[in-house]
């Protein structure tokens, strides 16, 4: 079974309820009816109700178990612009503001919901950047208790099962933050490592990667890596993690043994934590386009309620896979 076969049987176990803010978008639309129909979670669409009818009528498609909110006109409008306004206030947003923003912008609305407790979760991205989607998610849904960073990771399905978990991997953080420091990337492995275990049931060894093996090179750039290293110790001291390794000592077995022998990480990592974004999103590319992986994600880990972006290019599948994941951070 696949891992998002196994995500999907665990969405439907328990079902949760995920707003989905760009309710007349074609492929959103399509979504929504075979999520609801297939159990994995119960759906609000956010829109004009009659966009959306035109979107379903478009692509003949039922959504008569599909819920629809119209953030112009509902009355739940004014209360969400209320909550708002009493979690911006001390940012300057004034109620006049925060009521334009819920009633225009849906992606607002979606994360006053979710705060709310109105909806388990939210999925967004089909039409909006990465940015657009995360900004009302970090500003009003907040990270969640015990954590400061939100940041992301993709599970990486690769073909040939030598890798990872029988070719299962985390890669983190590719998708949210930019150049993170010490802690910051300490955070990321530890948010990672619980993402992957969550969603796959794997047991983490992760891997923090550098150009360096155990000292084979200095630079500040490793330096940051060693201190990461540290931090995760500190933090999390039962959690099977080493570095900094370069990509080859993570990864392959007699590699790992002849750099770092001693390491209980080295060639069978499974998840592997990127220095910075640059790294960590070319990486996650490159082994999508040239080793034919399939990138379950981005996975949004660390807000206090799940929020996941999609990708402007997300297919009527890719949309469904990433509900389920968001469903199953809702379970949590
Ligand atoms: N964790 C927790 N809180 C955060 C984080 C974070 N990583 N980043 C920002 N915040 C908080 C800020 O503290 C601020 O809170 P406040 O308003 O209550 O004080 C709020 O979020 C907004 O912060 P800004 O700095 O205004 O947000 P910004 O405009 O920088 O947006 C974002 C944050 C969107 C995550 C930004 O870091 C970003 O653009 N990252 C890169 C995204 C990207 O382009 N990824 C590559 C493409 S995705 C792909 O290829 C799959």
């Amino acid at each position: 079974m696949s891992v998002m076969d196994k995500i999907q049987l665990k969405a439907k176990a328990d079902v949760r309820h995920i707003v989905m803010p760009e309710g007349a978008e074609e492929r959103t639309v399509q979504a929504a009816a075979r999520i609801v129909s297939s159990g994995v979670a119960k759906v609000t669409l956010l829109g004009d109700p009659e966009e959306i009818k035109r979107c379903a009528d478009q692509t003949h498609t039922d959504l008569k178990d599909v819920n629809i909110m119209f953030p112009g006109s509902c009355r739940q409008t004014e209360t969400y612009a209320e909550l708002l306004y009493e979690l911006r206030k001390s940012k300057g947003l004034s109620i006049e503001e925060a009521a334009g923003l819920v009633s225009r912008n849906a992606l607002y609305f979606g994360a006053v919901m979710v705060k709310a407790g109105d909806a388990d979760g939210m999925v967004a991205g089909a039409v909006h950047a990465t940015g657009d989607v995360l900004r009302p998610a970090l500003q009003i849904i907040k990270t969640a208790p015990g954590i400061s960073l939100v940041s992301s990771c993709f599970i990486m399905e690769m073909p040939d099962p030598l890798y990872g978990e029988k070719g299962v991997m985390v890669f983190g953080d590719c998708a949210v933050v930019p150049n993170p420091n010490a802690e910051e990337l300490a955070a990321i492995a530890i948010a990672s490592a619980r993402t992957g275990s969550v969603l796959t049931g794997m047991d983490p060894r992760v891997a923090l990667l550098s150009f360096s093996t155990k000292g084979s090179a200095s630079h500040e750039m490793v330096d940051k890596v060693v201190r990461a290293l540290q931090v995760v110790r500190e933090i999390a001291p039962d959690m099977n993690v080493d570095g900094e390794l370069q990509a080859d000592a993570a990864l392959v077995e007699s590699v790992g043994r002849l750099k770092s022998p001693q390491s209980r990480v080295a060639g069978k990592a499974n998840v592997l934590v990127f220095p910075d974004l640059q790294a960590g999103n070319i990486g996650y590319k490159l082994v999508q386009r040239l080793a034919g992986a399939q990138a379950i994600g981005p996975i949004i880990q660390g807000l206090a309620k799940p929020v996941n972006d999609l990708s402007r290019g997300c297919s009527v599948q890719d949309i469904v896979n990433v509900t389920a994941i968001t469903a199953v951070m809702a379970q949590i």
